[in-house]
């Protein structure tokens, strides 16, 4: 029997809703959708991890990579920070660049459209901080194009500097934590409603999420789309072993959000890497 949400989402999506590229109709709605994604306790996170790490390490340039519509860069960038936000998402990047002109943040926050695992900015200073945040590096389903994102980000960044990412566990794409919806929203409240269900591939460690959505314009009518993610589960030790091959050096790994190390039912881990302060031609034998 189908369950009340079941039958509203038949009513409302029918069987033929044009299906879009990843991160192409959805940047529109991006940050109406995150409205309750706490970014800034996220930030306030980094920055005290990063302190009870290293209490000597400052910083001043901030790169985000794969920043969406750039809400953690342009946080950075109110907290004084000089901020680079890249993503692949031409949709994204748009956003990102009109929030921060409206914010009066542009001399401080610049953006561009690249694929992370090619990472080549015209940045004539390396940065001090490289953070890449909930779950984009999942969307990176390739190990090989990982293995590249870890390598292009140390080239980018100064000898000493850290690099803090995010990362869905297996655990949480295989409990299909990405089951959501809000069918059952306040009609007078939202106008935009989303209905996502995901699968996981056991032996192949990849996420198939699809995501509807159905945005209801001033005269009523609806706009349906629907978008397909995919997102691969990556071990710790897999982290590990690509980070160092790539030159860093491996910090620590946290449970998300807190100071403890992962449990075997964290959703998200926290990883914290740090490009070594010498090159290792410079170490003495
Ligand atoms: C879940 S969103 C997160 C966006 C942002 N970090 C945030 O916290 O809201 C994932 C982002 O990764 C970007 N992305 C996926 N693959 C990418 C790649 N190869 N290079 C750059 N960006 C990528 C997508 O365009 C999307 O903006």
């Amino acid at each position: 029997m189908m369950t009340q949400v079941e039958l509203k989402f038949r009513k409302m999506f029918g069987d033929d809703v044009p299906v879009a590229d990843e991160f192409t109709l959805l940047p529109r709605y991006y940050d109406e959708l995150m409205q309750g994604v706490p970014y800034s306790t996220w930030v306030h996170y980094i920055v005290d991890l990063l302190n009870r790490i290293d209490d000597a390490f400052k910083f001043q340039r901030v790169l985000e990579l794969a920043c969406g519509t750039g809400t953690v860069a342009l946080e950075f960038a109110q907290r004084g920070h000089q901020v680079v936000g890249v993503d692949i998402s031409p949709g994204m990047i748009q956003i990102a660049c009109k929030k921060a002109r409206k914010l009066g943040l542009s001399s401080r926050a610049k953006f561009y459209i690249q694929d992370i695992a090619e990472l080549d900015l015209p940045e004539e200073e390396p940065f001090d901080l490289a953070v890449c945040l909930f779950d984009s590096l999942n969307y990176i389903t390739d190990p090989n194009r990982l293995v590249k994102v870890f390598a292009r980000t140390y080239s980018h960044l100064r000898f000493g500097g850290y690099f803090v990412f995010d990362l869905n566990s297996e655990y949480a794409l295989r409990e299909n934590l990405f089951d959501q919806d809000n069918l059952d929203a306040d009609e007078s409240k939202t106008t935009l409603y989303y209905y996502w269900r995901s699968h996981y591939y056991e032996n192949k460690r990849l996420c198939r999420v699809d995501m509807w959505f159905a945005v209801k314009d001033e005269k009523g009518n609806f706009l349906r789309f629907k978008e397909i993610h995919w997102q691969r589960a990556y071990s710790i030790d897999e982290v590990r072993r690509m980070a160092e091959t790539a030159g860093w050096d491996w910090v620590k790994v946290l449970d998300a959000y807190t100071y403890r190390p992962p449990a075997a039912t964290s959703e998200r881990w926290y990883f914290v890497l740090r490009r070594p302060k010498v090159m290792a031609s410079q170490i003495s034998p």
